[in-house]
């Protein structure tokens, strides 16, 4: 058969993506998301970054109640170090591989060792290794991104990764 151009039609369409934020301060959480910021936080004393200095910890309430936390571990070899979420979610599934994620809070501080004013987001592999526990939970897995004032609460791993691989249709 013979196309002619006038014959094709490409309808255009825009899409928005929305990554939907809550902003409270650590008073307005409720007492085991607090808990979770709180491990966090103490975990960041545990990093070893001797190279960045930049102290990152990350720590995950399971299903089973269990929290499991993770600190980033550099190495002088720069790319076989780990953050600090991707250490605790590894070790979370290691170790409780029959428990779903429920919620994972992240905290880090800066070169002076203050916690970091503004909340930091996790990098792009360590959203993709979230998002695969998130799958395994079958449900939203809460994120809690915590600064020195203000914590930032996402409803799932899959908003901070919008078109992440497997969801392209
Ligand atoms: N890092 C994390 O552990 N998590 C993040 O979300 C961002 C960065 C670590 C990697 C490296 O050890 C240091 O922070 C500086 O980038």
């Amino acid at each position: 058969m013979r196309y002619t151009l006038n014959e094709i039609f490409v309808v255009m369409t825009h899409k928005d993506i929305i990554t939907p934020i809550t902003v409270v301060d650590y008073q307005e959480l409720d007492p085991t998301d607090r808990t979770l910021v709180d491990t966090a936080r103490e975990a960041t004393l545990r990093a070893y970054a001797p190279y960045s200095r930049f102290s990152v910890g990350a720590a995950v309430l399971l299903d089973n109640g269990e929290i499991v936390s993770g600190s980033n571990q550099e190495n002088a070899a720069t790319p076989s170090s780990l953050c600090a979420e991707r250490t605790a979610a590894y070790y979370a599934h290691a170790r409780y591989p029959e428990a779903k994620f429920v919620t994972v809070a992240i905290a880090a501080r800066d070169t002076t060792g203050n916690e970091i004013a503004a909340p930091i987001s996790p990098c792009g592999a360590c959203r993709q290794a979230l998002l695969e526990y998130e799958k395994l939970a079958g449900n939203g897995v809460k994120v809690l991104l915590a600064g020195r004032s203000e914590i930032y609460i996402l409803p799932s791993v899959k908003s901070l990764l919008p078109l992440s691989f497997t969801e392209i249709e």
